[in-house]
């Protein structure tokens, strides 16, 4: 099956009992046993529902894994896998990875005793020499969010195999259209399936896919355990997003690289960050890994007095946190999405307050061109 028939086909797309096409919502939360035992399969939602399991049967089919998981938001997904470890532990991250992970790693998991360095991924001998006996696993982001550094996935795989580590790779901004990293060697990926997979801002929703038995047998004990699962309403939202991935992330590339165009060549712009961009420096590594740069680019515009005044022009790029919906928005990364990194942090990783974040949506280019134009002069 081809990438786009397997986001329509893919999974459980029609429902046995029926035979309706568009997977019907099953809206409960029990299910009757003939004798004590003796169910079709599902007892109770939390452990199982047939409208999640088809969702989760989908993701686990576009990332060509063993298992999938749905759970209540990206979060809530790497909180569950991150549940795998135990007290004493520790994990290595990549260092711009998004606010949320960041916080959830140095606030909450940190108090029940699992560990975490932030390193720069890109840089596998920093990887390496941020191993301690006690490292369980790997976490990257790529690209990531906001700087849009590329980490190469197949490299950080063998190392954390040699070194009897799980990979774990957030895959929200490349999404499985345009990146898989379980055939690159990684273990676990997770997705904020809020943003590309959902695609339309309205359902936020995490998905994990792992690569083993074991780790499906593992991860299922601790969504059951932990409960923060998928209701079917949102599993029904994100199976029908997931159907126009394709057709979406396709316009956006083109849209994306007009407008990466556009702002390399404007004044008002110091820098564009954007792995499609030859003169990326992980470029070639991007290449190699994606068959698509995506919709997310960053520009420096220089100050947060700048980056104020083109948010109080622009029109149709929504002020809005998120990102990979059909509507374009826009961001200031150092005030929203990473205001949970310690301000010398952000200096250091250079998420400066003149730095712009868009989202690239599906509306003509022409408009958004012109919007940028007129927002930034
Ligand atoms: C790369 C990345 N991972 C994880 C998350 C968290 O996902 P959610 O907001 O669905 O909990 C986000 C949210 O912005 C994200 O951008």
């Amino acid at each position: 099956m081809k990438r786009k028939t397997k986001l329509i086909h893919g999974g459980i797309s029609t429902d046995p009992a029926t035979g309706a096409v568009s997977f019907p919502i099953y809206q409960v939360s029990t299910y009757k046993q003939e004798g004590v035992g003796g169910h079709k399969g599902y007892e109770y939602s939390r452990t199982g529902n047939p409208t999640r399991f088809a969702l989760e049967e989908l993701i686990k089919d576009l990332e060509g894994g063993e298992a999938g998981f749905a759970f209540g938001s990206g979060m809530a997904a790497m909180t569950a896998v991150m549940m795998l470890f135990n007290s004493g532990d520790h994990v290595i991250l990549t260092d711009d990875v998004y606010g949320g992970s960041f916080r959830v790693m140095t606030k909450v998991l940190n108090r029940l005793g699992i560990d975490s360095t932030f390193v720069d991924t890109s840089n596998l001998e920093a990887v390496m020499s941020a191993i301690k006996p006690n490292t369980k696993a790997i976490h990257l982001e790529t690209p990531t969010n906001p700087l849009l550094k590329i980490t190469d996935i197949e490299q950080v795989a063998k190392l954390a195999k040699e070194s009897g580590l799980l990979t774990i790779v957030d895959n929200t901004f490349s999404t499985p259209y345009w990146q898989n990293p379980i055939e690159l060697g990684a273990d676990i990926v997770l997705h904020s399936a809020t943003k590309y997979l959902g695609g339309h801002s309205d359902v936020v929703a995490g998905l994990a896919v792992v690569n083993s038995k074991k780790l499906a047998e593992d991860l299922h004990f601790v969504q059951n355990s932990t409960g923060g699962v998928l209701g079917p309403q949102d599993s029904w939202l994100l199976i029908r997003g997931i159907k126009t991935l394709g057709i979406r992330m396709e316009e956006t590339e083109k849209n994306t690289a007009s407008i990466v165009d556009f702002l390399q060549g404007h004044p008002a712009v110091k820098k564009v960050y954007y792995p499609g961009l030859e003169t990326h420096p992980n470029h070639s590594i991007a290449k190699k890994q994606v068959r698509g740069f995506g919709g997310m680019v960053s520009f420096d515009v220089g100050s947060a007095e700048n980056a104020d005044k083109l948010l109080s022009k622009i029109h149709y790029f929504t002020l809005a946190e998120s990102l990979g919906a059909v509507e374009s928005l826009i961001s200031v990364p150092a005030r929203m999405t990473h205001a949970s990194i310690p301000i010398e942090r952000r200096a250091e990783l250079g998420i400066t307050e003149g730095l712009v974040r868009i989202s690239v949506g599906l509306e003509d280019v022409e408009d958004l061109i012109e919007d940028l134009k007129q927002a930034l002069e």
